[in-house]
This record gives structure tokens, C-alpha cells and sequence, in this order.
């Protein structure tokens, strides 16, 4: 059982995909009313708890659920066990990996964590917290339809020292989750647009997309920067990506792919994403956050705008086939994850819902008449 765990362990400290859910040993699971973050770790009251059974563990499907915890607990097949519901727990830092979701509901801080899983078995303890809606901004890199991210660690190379203005003790915890979940997400569009680079080419693409896709890369190296720095500014201790080696991981060269996911998370996630930032600019109220904010509104557009050019290459090269794909492929569009802390810069879900709405509708009104235009 102990090798086991330890297998697994090595296997999360150096992926952020997920092959190891047949590996993990039995655990638990928490959803967490958080009362403090400190040095040592995560301390907060547990409002369910739930045990997982070995090889119940799917953090593909926690990446991309916007279900309850009670919701993904039934879903996963994890039994209640309420011996410490309404109880303190405390988890160790150290074996804390991946912070995923949360939400601020009347002045109540809930903290969703997935943390350290395979660690965290070797004491018993997996917590998972409230989801709301748990994919964050930014072009995904995707390998084999699966979405790839790195864990966040300890390490300076990706930050840089950042004056940010004082917040309230209750809202720090928050901003800190929040801030390294957008760092991740940026960290990730990196290998996305540089996998896209290629995949490009191998499929003939003009220089200009090319040229386009590569220089997208260099804006979210700086945009995950940005976001480390700020992650790192609020938490007090340098935060950075892990490595990641899917970044070399790939799929053939296919241009029906290529068009669904530049529909998704070119056109219309980016799309979004550089709404989030512009309203989120708007009501910062630190300057160095709405600066931050200001760029990623400003580039994550160029973004969108990309994806529609590949889109319209694709349409040229696919026809009435592919208009059909990627009118389909709408209908998956998901909206990411919201923050609803306007005065520090992230908007709600319900502010951003109209707005997502109307990327959809319009990319689907566009995408019909750019085939009915050729057809005439
Ligand atoms: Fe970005
Ligand atoms: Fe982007």
C-alpha cells in the first residue's frame, strides 16, 4: 500500500495530467469552510466529508465539473462519512499540490482545494472543495482532448518582486488561489500556442498565422509571469509552474481538431477571457492589478482574433463539412471560472454570463454566414 502511494506521488509531482487514478490509495474528502492559510497550511472547519475508495479519483472530471461537492461525491461514487462533519481540520502545506476552486458566498470564504492526493493518502486526508466553475481563462494545452496544467511550487524563477496594495485578511486567501489558477492557466496557453505553431505548419498553414501563433507564446509568457508575481506578492513566498512535460506531448496533425478547438479556445474562450480582464480593470482598485488586467484585456482580443483567422483558414480548406464541425462544437463552449471580487479586480459569473452568451451566438451567426457567403 505504501509503495503504491509513492508511485503515485511521483507520478503528481511531475504531471499535470492525470494517469495515476488507478494508483491512488484510499483517502478522504473534504468540502472546507476555510478560516486561515498560514505557513503550515490549511486550516478550516469541514462541511462534509466524504471517503475515497481507491481508483475513485478522476481529476479530469473534477477539472472540468461545475457540479457540487455533494454532486461530484455521488458522482465519483465517494460514501459519506460524517464522524468529523462540522469539525476543525487542519492539512499540511507540504502536502498540498494543486488549489482549485472556491467561493465567496456572505462574507463566508469557502476554499476548494485539491491537494496533495497521493501525499495526502500516505495520512489519510484528500480535500475537495466547493466547485463552482473550475476552468480557468486562457487557451488550454490540450493532448489527446485532454486538458493539460502544471502544479504550482515553490520557486522564483517565474516571479519577480510587485507592490500590490493591502487587502483584507479574508480576501488574501482568495486572491492568492485565484492569482496562481490564472498563472497556471497562462503558464499552460504557452505549450498551447506553441503546439498550434506547429501544428500549423504541419498543415500548411500561411506564415502570417504562424508568425501570429508564436507570438501569442511570447504574450502569455508574460502573462504568466505577471500572474506568478502577483500570486507571489499576496502569498509572501515565490510561486511558480512545475515543469511540464506534455508540453512535447502531441496529437496528429488534424485540421477538423484544429478548427474545433480554435472555435473553443481560441474565439470564444479567449474571447471571454479578454472580457473578464476588461471588466475586471475596470473596478480594480489597485493600480497594479487593473495594469496587469489592462494587458491581458488587450492581448487576450489579439487572441480571439487569431482564432477566428485559423478559423476562416480552416473553412477554406474544409468547406461545408467543417462549418457543420464547428458549428457543433459550440454547444461544448463552457464558461470559466468567475471571481466575484470586483474591487480587486474579478468579476462574477453573472456579469460575464451575458457576455458569454453573446460570444456564442455570434460566433454561431458567423460561422453560418461566412458558408453561406462562399456558397452564393
Ligand atoms: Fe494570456
Ligand atoms: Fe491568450
Amino acid at each position: 500500500m505504501m509503495l503504491r502511494s509513492l508511485v503515485a506521488a511521483a507520478l503528481v509531482a511531475g504531471t499535470g495530467c492525470v494517469t495515476w487514478q488507478t494508483t491512488h490509495t484510499a483517502g478522504r474528502a473534504f468540502d472546507l469552510d476555510v478560516s486561515r492559510i498560514d505557513a503550515a497550511g490549511v486550516h478550516g472547519t469541514a462541511r462534509h466529508v466524504w471517503t475515497v475508495p481507491a481508483g475513485k479519483l478522476n481529476l479530469d472530471y473534477l477539472n472540468d465539473t461545475t457540479d457540487s461537492p455533494e454532486q461530484i461525491a455521488a458522482n465519483l461514487g465517494w460514501p459519506a462519512d460524517h464522524a468529523d462533519d462540522g469539525k476543525p481540520i487542519s492539512v499540511d502545506r507540504a502536502t498540498i499540490e494543486y488549489v482549485r476552486e472556491r467561493r465567496v458566498s456572505g462574507g463566508r470564504t469557502v476554499l476548494a482545494v485539491v491537494g496533495g492526493l497521493a501525499l495526502a493518502a500516505l495520512v489519510g486526508i484528500v480535500i475537495v472543495g466547493v466547485a463552482v466553475a473550475s476552468v480557468s481563462c486562457g487557451r488550454p494545452l490540450r493532448v489527446r482532448g485532454r486538458r493539460c496544467i502544471t502544479p504550482a511550487i515553490s520557486g522564483t524563477d517565474w516571479t519577480e518582486p510587485v507592490e500590490l496594495a493591502a487587502v483584507p485578511a479574508d480576501a488574501l486567501p482568495v486572491l492568492i488561489e485565484v492569482w496562481t489558477e490564472e498563472a497556471r492557466a497562462e503558464h499552460a496557453a504557452i505549450a498551447a500556442f506553441s503546439k498550434l505553431s506547429l501544428e500549423l505548419l504541419a498543415l500548411g498553414a500561411p506564415p502570417q498565422l504562424v508568425s501570429r501563433a508564436n507570438q501569442a507564446a511570447l504574450q502569455e509568457i508574460e502573462h504568466a509571469r505577471m500572474c506568478f508575481a502577483l500570486a507571489s506578492a499576496y502569498s509572501g513566498h515565490p510561486i511558480g509552474p512545475a515543469a511540464l512535460p506534455q508540453a512535447l506531448e502531441g496529437d496528429t496533425a488534424d485540421l477538423i481538431r484544429l478548427g474545433r478547438e480554435s472555435v473553443l479556445d481560441g474565439c470564444i474562450r479567449e474571447g471571454v477571457a479578454a472580457v473578464i480582464a476588461r471588466l475586471g480593470a475596470e473596478g480594480a482598485r489597485d493600480p497594479a492589478i487593473a495594469r496587469v488586467l489592462r494587458i491581458q484585456a488587450n492581448e487576450e482580443t489579439q487572441h480571439a482574433d487569431l482564432g477566428w483567422a485559423i478559423v476562416d483558414w480552416c473553412l477554406e480548406r474544409g468547406g461545408e463539412p467543417m462549418r457543420g464541425e464547428l458549428i457543433s462544437a459550440i454547444a461544448e463552449a463552457q464558461m470559466p471560472r468567475c471571481d466575484d471580487l470586483p474591487a480587486h479586480g474579478r468579476v462574477g459569473r453573472a456579469a460575464v454570463r451575458p457576455y458569454f452568451d453573446e460570444l456564442c451566438a455570434r460566433a454561431r451567426e458567423r460561422l453560418s454566414r461566412v458558408v453561406l457567403a462562399a456558397a452564393a
